[in-house]
């Protein structure tokens, strides 16, 4: 590839990875990957300035705010740290703060655990709470004031004495400790719903919760480590600020220490480095802040990141461990990943139990055999991976490990396109991939049948009542009763959502077929462009290609999918279901919605995201507080204030039953 294209992929990577992260909360890579992927385009783009764009997002500050709250201009632009991944950095670092203060002044530090979570601004007036905020892109954030004040360890008045109209403004992090998240995570599994994928992304879609009700039952924490106060009230260091920060009753992070010197600041980090696994909050480094407040003005910053501060980013914590055995899993699309079974052991406080192997090529490479032992990793504490098999310590009784040939669940034959490192199982009808393909169809972005956990798939699978998509439609409440675990309600429920399931729109129906490569986004510019999917089975792969998201690889994999005879008897059977195949209007033409406005209250039948994702796909605006200028209040049970707002500005309510009849009309 040469330069200019790499750059444009890297841009378009970051893009889709910062979707993932800040508006999805479902990360596919860990913060290093991201890192390294952000580091690789700095570079590029260092050896290439002609190819600098201003939409690149190495000139942008941070992620984009969303939509649903309100916007707020930060008063001091809130940045974000430069870092650092090795103590010669550090050493680095000290040495360009000595270089631009005069000779004889020598710096401290602070060093602070750095906690992974997300940040927020607070801003007091006169002592008392008057509003809080997400950074946003660094200028511009949401106002999250109504769930900031749900978290507990936030004082709604400071402790003081504050002139009526004084303004102080803190920054933080807020997290929720490791011990609560796994009690979330148990209570989802429980309930057959997704787990998390880890702390932070729990509180970034908990602070994004349009409900504060909602945001209350999440058990947020929160650290200060930043205070902006009038000039005669700040004091002259940052350790100084820490404890005015605690006198005001807020909380700061208790193993924060003042360092003398570069040499204490290396110990300190070194002492951190196995400790921190210790604590109950996730940190993913140290931050190092140069003490006086006389020091941090003279070394200022750049627009991006101030120069009296870095962050200091530990390695991902690695352990040896036995591999006991290797197994294959067959996937949704029939990918067969290798997965490595290990002897228990706790890493960056979760016990690891299974590494992902990748595919047949990272088998190859690691020469990886059960019995090995094996350095395992937390990437980005999503899936660990084996970094290397530690082969000095084999006895000869490693056992080699042979990647299948067939398919290990049917024994149907793989096949590996040219090109790509994945094996797949070419038999659609595969069990494995059948209950995958299931639970993807039914899972919430899709066609939403709700209740429709593993438990109960597997069971559709294993007594031969479901072979596709096509037949879950003709399951009547008697079948599914006789199934375990299946009382009389829920089979009803289960019923009325497949039932419902038939008017879903397009574009989830194109995204539930589990087409490879084609994720929701790519689903809704298929179903905005197309209209229908007989018209996208049909189209060829340039008209494909006329799609923004759609590139050659997706438009054959496309091509490839409605080629099938498998797929063509689906489609076909779920027309005969009734379930709907057509949305009658185009991203281009005029949408049901055009120009309303909406606001949601009360407690509704689906997440309020994808209330407003359906409002959205028909053109309409959902918007946070009712004014006279709001079109419709779609009303829950129990809606309070925004209700009596409406009834007296005399917006119109409407209920969840008259909004999917406007959402159906064309
Ligand atoms: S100071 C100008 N201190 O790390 C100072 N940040 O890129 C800016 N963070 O966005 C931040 N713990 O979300 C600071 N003790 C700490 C922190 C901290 C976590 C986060 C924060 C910031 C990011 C740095």
């Amino acid at each position: 590839m040469d330069a200019k294209n790499e750059i444009k992929h890297l841009r378009s990577e970051i893009a889709r990875h910062d979707r993932l992260y800040y508006l999805q909360a479902s990360p596919e890579i860990s913060d290093f990957e991201y890192d390294a992927l952000f580091a690789k385009l700095k570079r590029l783009e260092a050896e290439h300035p002609e190819l600098v764009t201003p939409d690149s997002p190495t000139q942008k500050v941070g992620g984009a705010p969303v939509d649903g709250f309100a916007q707020v201009e930060h008063a001091v632009p809130m940045l974000s740290l430069d870092n650092s991944y090795s103590i010669e950095d550090v050493r680095e670092f000290d040495a360009r703060v000595r270089k631009s203060l005069p000779a004889q002044e020598s710096p401290s530090y602070v060093a602070e655990l750095k906690i992974d979570g997300v940040s927020v601004s607070l801003t007091y007036r006169g002592g008392v709470l008057w509003r809080a905020a997400t950074r946003g892109d660094g200028a511009v954030g949401d106002d999250i004031t109504e769930n900031v004040k749900t978290i507990k360890s936030v004082p709604l008045r400071l402790k003081g004495q504050f002139d009526p109209g004084e303004e102080i403004e803190v920054r933080g992090e807020v997290y929720i400790p490791r011990s609560d998240f796994e009690k979330m995570n148990e209570e989802r599994e429980a309930a057959g719903e997704q787990l998390l994928a880890n702390p932070r992304n729990a509180t970034a879609g908990s602070l994004k919760l349009l409900d504060p009700k909602m945001a209350a039952k999440r058990p947020l924490s929160v650290f200060i480590y930043w205070l902006r106060a009038a000039e005669n009230r700040m004091p002259d260091s940052h350790s100084g600020c820490l404890d005015m920060i605690r006198e005001m009753g807020l909380p700061v992070e208790p193993h924060a220490e003042a360092l003398r010197d570069v040499d204490a600041l290396v110990a300190h980090l070194e002492k951190w480095e196995s400790r921190r696994s210790e604590l109950d909050y996730e940190t993913d480094g140290m931050v190092i802040k140069v003490n006086s407040m006389a020091h941090q003005k003279a070394l200022g910053g750049t627009s991006r990141h101030p120069r009296f501060a870095i962050a200091f980013k530990y390695p991902p914590e690695q352990k040896e461990t036995v591999v006991v055995s290797i197994e294959v899993q067959v996937g949704r699309t029939g990918k067969l990943t290798p997965v490595a079974n290990l002897e228990p052991v706790r890493l960056s406080g979760t016990i690891v139990k299974r590494a992902t192997l990748h595919n047949r090529d990272e088998v190859e490479r690691l020469d990886i055999r059960e019995g090995d032992r094996a350095l395992v990793r937390k990437a980005g504490e999503i899936i660990p991976q084996i970094v290397a098999v530690v082969k000095e310590k084999r006895d000869g009784s490693e056992k080699p490990f042979a990647f299948p040939e067939q398919c290990p669940v049917c024994g149907s034959e793989t096949s590996r396109q040219e090109g790509e490192v994945d094996v797949r199982c070419v038999n659609p009808f595969c069990e494995a991939q059948l209950r995958e393909r299931l639970a993807h169809f039914c899972s919430r972005q899709a066609m939403d049948i709700e209740n429709a956990g593993p438990s109960l798939i597997n069971q559709l699978v294993d007594k031969g009542l479901v072979h596709d998509f096509g037949d879950l439609y003709a399951l009547t409440r008697e079948k599914l009763e006789s199934l375990d675990r299946m009382a009389e309600k829920s089979a009803a429920n289960v019923i009325e959502a497949i039932d419902r399931s038939r008017k879903a729109p397009l574009d989830r129906l194109i995204f539930g077929l589990g087409i490879p490569m084609v994720g929701t986004r790519t689903a809704k510019q298929l179903a905005d462009e197309f209209g229908s999917l007989d018209a996208i089975a049909s189209a060829d792969a340039e008209r494909l290609t006329q799609v923004t998201d759609v590139g050659p690889r997706v438009a054959a994999s496309v091509k490839e999918y409605f080629q099938r005879d498998a797929a063509k008897n689906v489609v076909e059977k779920l027309r005969a279901a009734g379930v709907n195949m057509t949305q009658e209007w185009r991203a281009d033409g005029p949408r049901p919605l055009d120009g309303l406005s909406f606001v949601i209250t009360g407690a509704l039948s689906r997440p309020r995201d994808e209330i407003k994702r359906d409002i959205e796909n028909a053109g309409g605006k959902v918007v946070s507080s009712v004014s006279k200028n709001t079109s419709f209040l779609v009303c829950g049970e129990d809606a309070g204030s925004k209700l009596e707002k409406a009834n007296k500005l005399g917006v119109p309510v409407i209920d969840e039953a008259a909004l999917a009849r406007m959402l159906s009309q064309s």
